[in-house]
């Protein structure tokens, strides 16, 4: 299904019914990073997979697509579904999103996970790495794509998940140039989301790879407790989904508000 959202238009599915839940992808994916967890899900819920702005499908609104942005794209798409309220679970970027969507339309969240994300903003190595990204993008833009995906991976793990790596880059390689950009940018300049998440009483999770390479364990541990975030601790890396399914559904079955 789509939807007009600013000059563009959003791609997203809905499947099965009963308490809403929205699905949110990562940098450099998109609603097919979801594809094994939906029939689980939908089983005992309404599950909204979206495509945010610039990615898969769905297409560019602006120069700099910020975590507020995104957040309103989602919203566009929980009003034209006429959903009151929702839970929201959402993979890295997509974990930024949803904090921002919870800082934005309080009254309409319920539960929250945040899988191999982190309420913190970025450091400031972390920022110069974003320039640095930008100007790649710039000049050798499929360079930077396949590497980036390359180093969502654990360097001990990347000849293991070789076809998954190249699966994601020949997605990423289709999406436009604007729109991966623009989401640079928007993860650069984001706000730290720290207090949204510690003042969000609903329930909270976040769901954090022992190994991943992007949101190290460490900082994830000191987050959750002064979050009062329940710490889901999964073996693997920045993409559980894709490294350990099985477990990370498993563990998925303690959460209150999931039906599985
Ligand atoms: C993602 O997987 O969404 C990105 O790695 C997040 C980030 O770069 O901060």
């Amino acid at each position: 299904m789509k939807l007009k959202f600013h000059n563009t238009y959003l791609f997203y599915t809905v499947t099965g019914k009963g308490p809403a839940i929205v699905l949110l992808h990562g940098f450099l994916e998109s609603a097919s990073m979801w594809k094994k967890l939906v029939p689980e899900l939908s089983k005992k819920h309404m599950i909204i997979v979206i495509d945010l702005p610039g990615h898969g499908k769905s297409g560019v609104v602006g120069e700099m697509h910020t975590m507020e942005l995104m957040a309103q794209a989602v919203h566009a798409v929980v009003k034209h579904l006429d959903l009151p309220t929702i839970a929201l679970m959402g993979h890295s970027m997509g974990g930024y999103v949803a904090l921002a969507y919870t800082e934005l339309f309080p009254s309409e969240v319920e539960g929250l996970i945040l899988l191999n994300s982190t309420p913190a903003e970025d450091s400031l190595e972390r920022k110069a790495n974003r320039d640095r990204a930008l100007t790649m993008l710039q000049k050798t833009p499929n360079v930077f794509i396949r590497m980036a995906i390359t180093n969502l991976f654990a360097e001990e793990d990347r000849t293991q998940y070789a076809s998954a790596i190249e699966q994601l880059k020949e997605e990423a390689l289709q999406f436009p140039l604007a729109g991966i950009t623009a989401a640079v940018k928007g993860m650069r300049d984001r706000k730290d989301r720290t207090s949204v998440l510690r003042q969000f009483s609903g329930s909270k999770y976040m769901i954090c790879g022992t190994k991943d390479p992007i949101v190290p364990l460490t900082i994830s541990e000191i987050l959750a407790k002064h979050c009062h975030t329940d710490l889901i601790k999964i073996v693997g890396g920045h993409l559980l989904l894709t490294e350990n399914y099985d477990e990370t559904v498993k563990k998925m079955r303690f959460i209150d508000f999931l039906c599985i």
